[in-house]
C-alpha cells in the first residue's frame, strides 16, 4: 500500500496526490453521512435529513411555470427549436450578447436598481466556483495571500487555493461583537501575515454573508473600501447572496453602490456573482466575473474558456431574466418565502431554548449551541456535531468548518426542503432538547445518553432553556418571528 502511494507520487503531479481539494472535512463528511442514509418521507424516515447544503428550492414552482409558459426559451423543444442551430454552434468567450445583457440587467434589479452593470464587463463562469479561481489566478501569484473575515465558505480553501498555489489568511471576526469585521481586526491580520513575509494581495468578502446570513451596514463596507485603498491591494466581494435579503430595512448594500460614493481605486474592485442561491440554479453553472479593472476583464474572458457557460444555458437564461415582469415577481416572491421559512425555523428552534445570531438574508440560521458542549472547545464542538448527525440524524455544519473561532455554532440550511421535511427536522430537535433536559433532571447532573458524552448541569440546561438570550458572552438574538 504505501509502495502504491510513493509510486503514485512519483507518477502524478502534486495536485492529483494531494489532499488541496480539502474534501476530508467535516463539512464534506456531513454530506457523506447524507447520501449514505437520505432521509425520505415514506421510504426513509428515519434517514439523515440534509441541512448542510445552502440550497434554495422554495421558488422552483415558479420557474416551472414560467417554462411551461415560455417553450420557445428552450432549443429542445419543438417552439424553440429553429434557433437550435445558432445556439448548438456558438462557442464564443465572450458570451452571448443578451445573456450579458440580462444578466447585467438581473443584477441592477436584484440590488434595488440603486447601480447599474455594463454588460462589457460581464465575464462568465462556471459558478461563483470557477469565478473565485479565475479572480485568484488574475490577481495573485502562488504564495501570494488573500484576507478572509471568519467564519467563512469553506469551498474558499479549495476554489481560490488549490489550483492556483494562492493562501488564505484569517481576519478573525468573532461572536463577541456579532463578528463584526472591523478596521481592528483587518489590520491584526495584515500586520501578521506582514511579520510572516505572506503577500498580501487582497481581501475576500462575502456579503451576504454564508454562514452568517446578515450583510455588512454602509459604514462597515466604507471602512473596508477605505483599507484596501490605503493598503493598495484588492477588494474581491462575493455577492452570491444578494436577492436572499428578506427585509426590506435596511437594504442590502452592493459594493458597486459604495464606490460610487466614495473616492477608490476602482481598478481593486471586483465582484463575485452566480445563480446557484439567488435562482436556485447550481446545476447551471452561471457564474460571474464582474470587475471595475479593464486587464482583468480582459484576461479573465480569455480564461472563461476553460469554464463557459453552455450556449443552450445563456439563451435560456437570457430569455427568462430579460422578462422583467417575471424577474420583479420572482425577486419579491422569493425574498416573501424565504422570510416566512426563517421565521418558521427560528420560531421553533425557540421553543426549545436554542438562539440564532440576528439575520436577515441567506439560506440557513447561524445556530449557537455553546452551552450543550462539554467544554468550549474544537472537540467538544465534534463531539455534539456527531450526535447530532448520528442521533439526531440532522446534517447540520459545525462551525470549526467555517473557521469559526468560537465553538458551539452551527451553520442549518432551511431552504432546501419541503414544509414536511422542515417540520421533521424541528420535532428532531425538540425531541433532542426535552431528552437531554429529561436526562439531566432526576439525575441532578445532566448527561445526554452515556454514549453521547453531552454533558451540563441541570441548572444551566433549565437557564439555557429558559432564557431569552443564551449566551452572555455572545451577543445573539434570540429567535423571533
Ligand atoms: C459564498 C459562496 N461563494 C461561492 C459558492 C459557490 O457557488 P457556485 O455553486 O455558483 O459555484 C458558494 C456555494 O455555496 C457560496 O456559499
Amino acid at each position: 500500500m504505501v509502495m502504491m502511494m510513493n509510486n503514485q507520487e512519483e507518477l502524478l503531479s502534486k495536485i492529483a496526490t494531494g489532499n488541496g481539494h480539502g474534501e476530508n472535512s467535516p463539512y464534506f463528511d456531513g454530506w457523506k453521512a447524507y447520501e449514505s442514509d437520505p432521509y425520505h418521507h415514506t421510504e426513509n424516515p428515519q434517514g439523515v435529513i440534509q441541512m448542510g447544503l445552502a440550497e434554495n428550492l422554495l421558488c422552483h414552482d415558479a420557474v416551472e411555470e414560467w417554462l411551461i409558459n415560455n417553450p420557445e426559451a428552450s432549443i429542445c423543444t419543438a417552439e424553440g427549436l429553429n434557433e437550435f442551430r445558432d445556439i448548438a454552434i456558438f462557442q464564443d468567450y465572450h458570451g452571448l450578447p443578451k445573456f450579458r445583457n440580462a444578466v447585467a440587467n438581473f443584477m441592477r434589479k436584484v440590488r434595488g436598481n440603486k447601480v447599474t452593470f455594463d454588460p462589457d464587463r460581464i465575464v462568465m463562469s462556471g459558478g461563483a466556483t470557477g469565478a473565485h479561481e479565475t479572480v485568484a489566478f488574475c490577481l495573485a501569484n502562488p504564495g501570494d495571500a488573500f484576507l478572509v473575515p471568519t467564519p467563512y465558505y469553506p469551498g474558499f480553501d479549495r476554489d481560490l487555493r488549490w489550483r492556483t498555489g494562492v493562501q488564505l489568511v484569517p481576519v478573525v471576526c468573532d461572536s463577541s461583537n456579532n463578528f463584526k469585521v472591523t478596521i481592528e481586526a483587518l489590520e491584526a491580520a495584515y500586520g501578521k501575515a506582514q511579520e510572516s513575509n505572506i503577500r498580501i494581495k487582497g481581501l475576500l468578502i462575502t456579503n451576504p454573508s454564508n454562514p452568517l446570513g446578515t450583510f455588512l451596514d454602509r459604514e462597515t463596507l466604507r471602512n473596508i473600501v477605505s483599507f484596501i485603498n490605503e493598503k493598495n491591494i484588492h477588494l474581491v466581494c462575493d455577492e452570491i447572496y444578494a436577492a436572499t435579503v428578506f427585509t426590506d430595512e435596511p437594504s442590502f448594500i452592493s459594493i458597486a453602490e459604495i464606490i460610487e460614493e466614495i473616492e477608490c481605486n476602482r481598478n481593486l474592485i471586483h465582484i463575485v456573482y452566480s445563480l446557484s442561491k439567488d435562482m436556485g440554479f447550481p446545476g447551471f453553472r452561471v457564474g460571474i466575473i464582474y470587475s471595475y479593472n479593464d486587464a482583468v476583464v480582459s484576461c479573465a474572458r480569455k480564461m472563461s474558456s476553460f469554464g463557459l457557460v453552455s450556449s443552450q444555458t445563456q439563451h435560456l437564461i437570457a430569455k427568462m431574466l430579460s422578462d422583467d415582469e417575471f424577474v420583479e415577481k420572482f425577486i419579491s416572491e422569493s425574498a416573501r418565502r424565504l422570510a416566512e421559512r426563517h421565521n418558521a425555523f427560528t420560531w421553533g428552534l425557540s421553543q426549545v431554548g436554542i438562539g440564532c445570531l440576528k439575520s436577515n438574508a441567506g439560506l440557513f440560521l447561524w445556530m449557537d449551541l455553546h452551552h450543550l458542549l462539554k467544554e468550549q472547545t474544537c472537540e467538544a464542538e465534534m463531539e455534539l456535531w456527531r450526535v447530532i448527525i448520528n442521533e439526531v440524524k440532522l446534517n447540520v455544519s459545525p462551525g470549526s468548518s467555517f473557521h469559526c473561532p468560537n465553538p458551539g455554532w452551527f451553520r442549518v440550511c432551511f431552504a432546501n426542503m419541503d414544509d414536511q421535511t422542515m417540520e421533521v427536522a424541528i420535532s428532531r430537535i425538540r425531541t433532542f432538547m426535552l431528552k437531554n433536559k429529561e436526562a439531566k433532571v432526576p439525575k441532578k447532573k445532566l448527561c445526554w445518553q452515556s454514549s453521547l458524552r453531552l454533558s451540563m448541569s441541570s441548572r444551566r440546561m433549565d437557564d439555557f432553556l429558559a432564557s431569552p438570550c443564551m449566551s452572555p458572552q455572545s451577543p445573539l438574538v434570540r429567535a423571533r418571528t
